[in-house]
């Protein structure tokens, strides 16, 4: 088929998922960023080949944004003992190579800052996501009360003032190792019942204290966290915050709170887009999830507080993706699992929704068929 026969046949279109989008200084190249998914595989929480090799294979395939897994503050913020970190130089320097790789490829390089509190210190998930003893390397756990995330959970020790100054310090030194490493949009993690979002969850939080009870207190440890990012990363660069826009249980956060949240972080005017998860915090969530069963979240959000979102959770097609980003609910799409299934789903994307202008990269454009 020549060319104008092909032109003829299937016009090109310019389809909402690769129109570029601008956050502060960042123009990335779609609207397509993948979602921060840990790969359990890090070493004293350098990254290493694997996630080298991981990271460039979705860069290559053409993704918008592209999110290092939660990377966390401290070694006893880690989720597993293989978890990534960002507490010393040598993990910066390892990220620092990643991060310029993606930047090569085209893609923004994005990472999720994060401390899993009283959800921290077992195993990997194909070790069964098991609490470790002390004996096996295990930690001590933290969060805003002494109370498990589950009936099999290690109890958490509940943090005093000095252990919630220290993590939003920690937060704040690993803010500015990002940046050094090269990334150019900082995720925070509220999200997953890991330690912000234990505070915000009135299921996770029985504090009596400053940082407990009334909604204000509940936000204080997310706001004094996002002051703190704030004054390493600089007001030019994005900075989005990820949350649990539901509990998915009877007393625990829902809808209306997410919209409070996102209200007081659009307030702040420093914050540029919530990423929009759910669940997380307590064992007895009742989930019941179906293909973009995450999306009215972001797209109540979007709404309700006028702040740009991002939706997530079983989005898989193009059409799907294309859907939401053009009926205004969210102005971002994030991909997890599609993307491990595989890693070029926005180049197929494109072709499928005709995208022409979508480059493959130059050493793959003999294997564009279609
Ligand atoms: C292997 C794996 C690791 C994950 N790690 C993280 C993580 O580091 N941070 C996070 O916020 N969510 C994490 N998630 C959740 C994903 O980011 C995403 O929200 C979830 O998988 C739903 O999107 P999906 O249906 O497109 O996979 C992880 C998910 C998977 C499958």
């Amino acid at each position: 088929m020549s060319e104008t026969e092909r032109r003829i046949h299937r016009p090109s279109r310019d389809p909402f998922l690769f129109r570029p989008i601008r956050f502060r200084s960042v123009e990335a190249r779609n609207r397509i960023m993948m979602s921060p998914m840990c790969q359990y595989s890090a070493d004293d929480g350098v990254a290493n080949d694997w996630h080298f090799g991981h990271i460039a294979a979705r860069a290559a395939g053409g993704i918008g944004i592209l999110c290092v897994e939660a990377t966390h503050v401290s070694p006893i913020g880690r989720i597993t003992p293989h978890c990534l970190g960002l507490w010393n130089d040598a993990q910066r320097d390892a990220l620092a190579r990643i991060a310029a790789h993606i930047a090569r490829l085209g893609a923004t390089p994005a990472i999720q800052l994060a401390h899993a509190g009283r959800k921290a210190s077992v195993s990997t998930p194909w070790t069964g996501t098991k609490p470790i003893p002390a004996s096996d390397g295990g930690w001590e756990i933290i969060g805003p009360s002494a109370v498990p995330q589950s009936p099999e959970a290690q109890t958490p020790r509940a943090m005093d003032k000095g252990d919630i100054a220290e993590v939003v310090d920690q937060f704040r030194t690993a803010a500015r190792r990002s940046l050094e490493a090269g990334f150019e949009v900082l995720e925070i993690h509220a999200a997953h019942g890991y330690l912000l979002h234990s505070f915000l969850s009135p299921l996770s939080n029985f504090r009596e204290d400053e940082y407990g009870g009334s909604f204000e207190n509940r936000m204080r440890f997310l706001h004094e966290t996002i002051d703190a990012v704030r004054k390493e990363w600089p007001q030019e660069l994005p900075l989005f915050v990820r949350i649990s826009a539901t509990d998915w249980r009877e007393g625990g956060l829902d809808l209306d709170a997410a919209i409070e949240v996102a209200r007081e972080l659009k307030a702040r005017g420093d914050v540029d887009l919530i990423d929009c998860s759910t669940g997380g915090v307590d064992h007895a969530q009742k989930i019941a999830p179906y293909p973009g069963y995450q999306v009215p979240f972001a797209e109540g959000i979007r709404r309700a507080v006028d702040i740009p979102t991002g939706a997530v959770g079983l989005i898989s097609t193009p059409e799907q993706a294309e859907e939401i980003l053009a009926s205004g609910r969210a102005d971002l799409v994030l991909l997890g699992r599609v993307l491990l299934f595989n890693p070029h789903w926005p180049l197929h994307a494109a072709n499928r929704l005709h995208a022409d202008h979508v480059a493959w990269p130059m050493q793959y454009e003999r294997s564009n068929i279609f």
